[in-house]
């Protein structure tokens, strides 16, 4: 496939999960990729097309020595996808300023300089794509601070893509439902915790399932380079899970 022949893209939290998917795309497709992860699992994995970095998206130093390997190694970039994030749900009362920070570090702050620092090699006309979460915006018991660094994310989203409508690069974001991933979007989640938030996850789901990481690299592949009339929009790939939670 020659789809994205010539097409490099930077996908942070790329090792797993969503990320992963969107860079196996994106490389299938005859495109090259750098992928990030704290542990830079199988370096080998893209071959000569594609580079694990091992980066943490909370530490700004790291985020400033990835866009120099970066911009080394592929000098310009058409996709940055801010991926890098998790979640650990835990009841609001018992939610500790060392995971509020975490959490924030990662999904809100990370993801904010990954976009500042990176932007500058992202080629004029070119895309920035978010993860934000279907959780940015409801009233999920255990799932508070996550759900407001997400919803960071959805500000940041139309905010950036103000700001860079001069340069005309599209600023999306993709808004995930309960998507089948390796931690299924929850750190260090025990086998059957993970099974029982699936099987949570089915139920309320309208479409009763969950979504593949398939689905969601098909969206955002499409928010970076085929919706090319499109900014500022948050894209939901969460089998109608956003009709049912209360929206802001
Ligand atoms: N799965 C879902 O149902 C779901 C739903 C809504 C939103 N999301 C969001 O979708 C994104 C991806 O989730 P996923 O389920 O695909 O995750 P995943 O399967 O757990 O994979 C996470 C990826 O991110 C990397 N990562 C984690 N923390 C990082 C950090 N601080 N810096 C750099 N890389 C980091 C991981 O590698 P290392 O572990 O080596 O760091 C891995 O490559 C996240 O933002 C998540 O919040 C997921």
């Amino acid at each position: 496939m020659t789809e994205y022949a010539g097409r490099k893209a930077v996908i942070t939290g790329g090792t797993a999960g969503i990320g992963l998917a969107v860079a196996e795309a994106v490389v299938a497709g005859g495109g090259e990729v750098v992928v990030t992860g704290r542990r830079a699992a199988d370096r080998a994995r893209f071959g000569d097309r594609g580079l694990v970095v091992r980066s943490d998206s909370a530490d700004l130093g790291q985020i400033e020595e990835l866009a120099a390997v970066v911009e080394q190694r592929l000098g310009r970039v058409d996709l940055l996808f801010v991926n890098a994030g998790f979640a650990q749900p835990g009841p609001f009362g018992r939610v500790t300023e060392e995971l509020f920070d975490a959490t924030f570090g990662v999904n809100a702050k990370g993801a904010f300089f990954t976009a500042q620092r990176l932007a500058p090699l992202v080629v004029d006309g070119g895309a920035i794509v978010f993860t934000t979460s279907v959780a940015n915006g409801a009233g999920n018991p255990g799932m508070t601070p996550y759900a407001g660094a997400k919803a960071a994310v959805r500000a940041f989203t139309k905010g950036i893509a103000a700001e860079l409508l001069p340069r005309g690069i599209r600023v999306n974001a993709v808004s995930p439902g309960f998507i089948e991933t390796p931690s299924g979007g929850i750190t260090d989640a025990d086998p059957e915790l993970l099974r029982r938030f699936a099987q949570a996850g089915d139920a309320i789901t309208p479409m009763r399932r969950h979504g593949s990481v398939a689905e969601v690299a098909r969206a955002v592949l499409f928010l970076a380079f085929g919706a090319t009339f499109t900014t500022g929009a948050e894209f939901n790939v969460d089998g109608g899970l956003g009709l049912r939670l209360t929206r802001p």
